[in-house]
């Protein structure tokens, strides 16, 4: 099968057909969710809190990302691949921003993300101009998160025509798509229907043109997971239980045994 483009996304969206997502940040996991039919991998900065024990996004360099870019782009060959441009790297303007993403184009991605709205517009454009694909990214933005309070629900109330002009702008500034995260469901219908790019929600209801998952909540690997997650495995749990037996059957000298030996095989 061959590539998943950006404008496969356009004609999910057209047609109707959902777009799933999900973040990949190494060479052991990503071919999985290939094999799994996943049509984009989203290399996000949540790389500091799910791999790097970071508790937020903004220690992440571009240097983590390009690594981690590199690991998926050579280990996949269907997916879409998409990196987040990592807090402190793009927003001064145009100019840093095509720096960085072209350090992340040059490791193997094939589109960036970055968050913002209105603010970005301008920066967004000036990387479309470049032949850059963008995605967006608004409603609660971690990068943000001391800005906004912590993680919370955007887009209540007033801040609701905010957000639609935030996205808006995304669509006219150029960008290929749009990520909603943590936006009440009714809100992000109505932006899905007022944008003609693909929006892709998390904790954002089902409307949205596609889903975004990190991983490790998609496959239960730790013991917390957000609200609007859901576990669709107990991969954590599967992983100690072979690490466990591992230690046993060491401790015990049950392993290796004898088919494990490698005189027995010469
Ligand atoms: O970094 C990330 O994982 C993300 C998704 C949650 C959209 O930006
Ligand atoms: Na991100």
């Amino acid at each position: 099968t061959s590539r998943v483009r950006v404008h496969h996304l356009q004609q999910a969206k057209d047609s109707g057909e959902k777009i799933t997502m999900l973040t990949a940040y190494d060479a052991l996991v990503a071919p999985i969710f290939e094999s799994a039919g996943v049509d984009t991998l989203l290399v996000g900065d949540s790389l500091g809190n799910v791999v790097l024990g970071f508790d937020s996004t903004i220690p992440v360099s571009l240097d983590d990302m390009v690594r981690a870019t590199g690991a998926v782009s050579r280990s996949v060959s269907r997916p879409l691949i998409i990196a987040d441009l990592p807090f402190g790297t793009y927003e001064s303007g145009v100019e840093a921003a095509f720096d960085s993403s072209v350090a992340l184009m040059k490791a193997g991605a094939h589109a960036i993300k970055l968050e913002g709205g209105v603010s970005r517009a301008s920066i967004i454009a000036g990387l479309v101009a470049n032949g850059i694909p963008v995605m967006g990214h608004i409603g609660y933005t971690p990068q943000a998160e001391h800005a906004l309070g912590g993680p919370r629900l955007q887009g209540r109330g007033n801040a609701a025509q905010r957000l639609i002009e935030d996205a808006i702008a995304v669509e006219k500034a150029g960008a290929f798509g749009i990520v909603l995260e943590m936006v009440p469901g009714k809100l992000a219908a109505e932006v899905t229907r007022k944008l003609s790019i693909p929006t892709i929600g998390i904790g954002a209801g089902p409307d949205c043109d596609g889903q975004v998952l990190v991983w490790s909540d998609m496959a239960g690997m730790t013991d917390w997971s957000p609200r609007f997650a859901r576990r669709f495995g107990e991969v954590g749990t599967a992983l100690r239980e072979a690490a466990s037996d591992y230690v046993n059957a060491v401790v015990s000298d049950s392993f290796p045994s004898a088919e494990h030996t490698r005189e027995n095989h010469e």
